[in-house]
């Protein structure tokens, strides 16, 4: 199974915020798209939800169930939490009882509380709405889970409470996922691939593979794999960041372990560079983070 996204362009008015996107995901891929505001993600996940028709270019997809979390949780104000979350299963057809009986469940696995389910959303604060959201995504069992920005809003124990959550569900049923995020670190810590957007016009800029299971990276190697990326030039450029300034070859006291750690990652990320050649092909790989 797989969504094939080819010369993608779209435009609003006479400008165009994306331009010529090839993408790939593939079963059971965790797939992050990081870029800096405005560059047209969450417009490319309207576009993959079939909520919006390109311009130009076509968008394959061998999915058969597709879940989303938007940017904010947009649930049903005349619904309870238990009712926005069974909505997908009413889609279905599948029959009261047993949509309210799964919805349940996997709210409370969603770390939601019995006395939480009748509550509207207006009385259910941020990180509930979040569960809500995220529940009401999985209950359908999709095999393509699109979510645009979901848990930028959270506090970091409750975001990595929910990365774990979203995991294991993941896990479960083998759900491919494009996740859209602009925290670089989150990327490194969830996604098999990384890839990078450029603004005005929208489009693909790099493609990174993350080489390590994602069980078995340590903080230690997130935080350096991040480091690398955000080191890397046309990354910051992407992102507005200013040119990092050459390190001087005699640093001042206490400064030493710092210096010679930069000079040295810039050493890895020069290496790097030449098999990360700027274009959009579609391939599965790129060179690693
Ligand atoms: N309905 C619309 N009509 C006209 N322009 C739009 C519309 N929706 C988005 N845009 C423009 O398209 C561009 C990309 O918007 P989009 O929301 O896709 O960016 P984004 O990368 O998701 O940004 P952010 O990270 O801030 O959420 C922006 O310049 C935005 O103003
Ligand atoms: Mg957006």
């Amino acid at each position: 199974m797989q969504l094939e996204i080819r010369h993608l362009t779209h435009r609003y008015a006479l400008e165009d915020v994306l331009r010529d996107v090839n993408l790939d995901l593939y079963a059971g891929e965790t797939l992050a798209l990081v870029g800096p505001s405005g560059c047209g993600k969450s417009t490319l996940l309207h576009i993959i939800a079939g909520l919006l028709t390109p311009t130009q270019g076509q968008v394959q997809s061998s999915f058969r169930g597709l879940g989303c979390i938007f940017q904010q949780p947009r649930l049903m104000p005349w619904k309870d939490a238990l009712g926005n979350i069974a909505l997908g299963l009413k889609a279905l057809g599948v029959p009261g009882h047993r949509r309210r009986t799964q919805a349940a469940q996997l709210a409370l696995r969603l770390g939601l509380a019995e006395g939480d389910l009748g509550k509207y959303p207006h009385a259910l604060s941020g990180g509930m709405q979040s569960r809500v959201a995220l529940a009401r995504a999985l209950v359908t069992q999709p095999d393509l889970l699109l979510m645009d920005e979901p848990f930028s809003a959270l506090d970091v124990g409750l975001k990595h409470e929910l990365y774990g959550l979203l995991r294991e569900q993941v896990a479960l049923r083998g759900t491919a996922v494009l996740m859209i995020t602009h925290d670089l670190m989150e990327a490194v810590r969830l996604a098999d691939r990384i890839v990078v957007m450029a603004p005005q016009p929208g489009r693909v800029l790099r493609s990174f593979m993350v080489p390590l299971a994602q069980e078995q990276r340590s903080e230690a190697w997130i935080y350096e794999r991040t480091a690398r990326l955000v080191q890397m030039p046309d990354v910051r450029e992407s992102f507005g960041l200013p040119p990092l300034a050459p390190v001087s070859s005699a640093p001042a006291d206490g400064a030493y372990e710092e210096a010679q750690t930069t000079d040295m990652d810039m050493e890895t990320v020069a290496s790097a560079t030449p098999c990360c050649a700027q274009d959009a092909t579609p391939h599965r790989g790129g060179c690693a983070v």
